[in-house]
């Protein structure tokens, strides 16, 4: 119990606790992209996986609980390591110049306040799929909970393409990636520092490999939304609209003939 409540209250547990809860966030992130991008296998793929999970509550739920545990943990060490360092230094350095250190690592905490913003944001829009928020003018798409594919599930491949479509909203989640990517690309860094692993010889290559992870990442997510915003799926919505889908299970977009 004493070996917990350490790790708790000293700087360099709190940093392990950073380390992680950053690093299971992190392969939730990589998890959900390579579920997200069933999307370009089309509605099958993606209503199927959708599907998949939103039918097995045992399996969603201790996740989803974990993941918020990891949040809050990241959140909580962020806040205090920040205090800690500030009342470790409570007047600034007169004539600050950043040597050493990137834009990236300078911005933490203003990057994740921004994802922690983003993330709210997703969650109204495609988990609780609150209407307010996903500014989809047409009434046959507005309402996401309505979407049903004609295998009768939620159709996860047309709640995408009609929410990308919105350009303000592909740019928030592009923004919103971006800054993702920008504290990934420091924050796997930092992780190996905590953890360690970080020395002269692998430090950089460490630090290398992190930058261009999150980049990865980044174009990952992006690949999506930019997709949409030049034509991906607007076959499958125009079907949609016309009332061609859903006459026949398994039939997505009927062949025109
Ligand atoms: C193009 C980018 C993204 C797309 C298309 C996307 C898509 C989705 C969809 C469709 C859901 C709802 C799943 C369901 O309820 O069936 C979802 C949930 C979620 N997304 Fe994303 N996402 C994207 C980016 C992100 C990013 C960058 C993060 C994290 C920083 C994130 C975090 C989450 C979380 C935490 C959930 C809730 C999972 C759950 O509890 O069910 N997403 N996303």
């Amino acid at each position: 119990m004493e070996f917990v409540s350490n790790i708790f209250r000293s700087s360099l547990g709190k940093k392990y606790v950073m380390a992680v809860s950053g690093f299971v966030m992190f392969l939730f992130v990589i998890g959900h992209l390579a579920g997200n991008l069933q999307i370009f296998l089309g509605p099958e793929a993606i209503n199927k996986y959708g599907h998949f999970l939103q039918s097995n509550p045992e399996l969603i739920w201790p996740a989803r609980l974990f993941l918020l545990l990891m949040l809050v943990l990241h959140i909580w060490a962020a806040i205090r390591l920040s205090a800690e360092n500030k009342s470790a230094r409570p007047v600034g350095y007169a004539d600050w110049k950043p040597a050493g250190s990137t834009y990236a690592s300078r911005t933490m905490l203003m990057s994740g306040i921004i994802i922690f913003v983003f993330v709210i944001y997703h969650l109204l829009h495609f988990t609780l799929q609150n209407q307010a928020v996903n500014f989809v003018s047409d009434p046959q798409l507005a309402n996401f909970r309505n979407l049903e594919d004609p295998a009768k599930r939620h159709d996860i491949f047309t709640m995408m393409v009609a929410g990308f479509n919105n350009i303000w909203v592909s740019a928030f989640y592009i923004l919103g990636m971006a800054l993702l990517c920008l504290h990934l690309s420091h924050g796997a860094g930092a992780m190996f520092q905590s953890i360690g692993w970080k020395n002269q010889a692998y430090g950089p290559i460490l630090d290398k490999a992190a930058r261009i992870v999150a980049g990865l990442i980044f174009l990952g997510y992006i690949s999506i939304p930019i997709a949409v915003l030049c034509g991906y799926g607007s076959r499958e919505l125009e079907a949609r609209k016309a009332g061609r889908i859903g006459a026949e299970p398994g039939i997505t977009v009927p062949v025109l003939k």
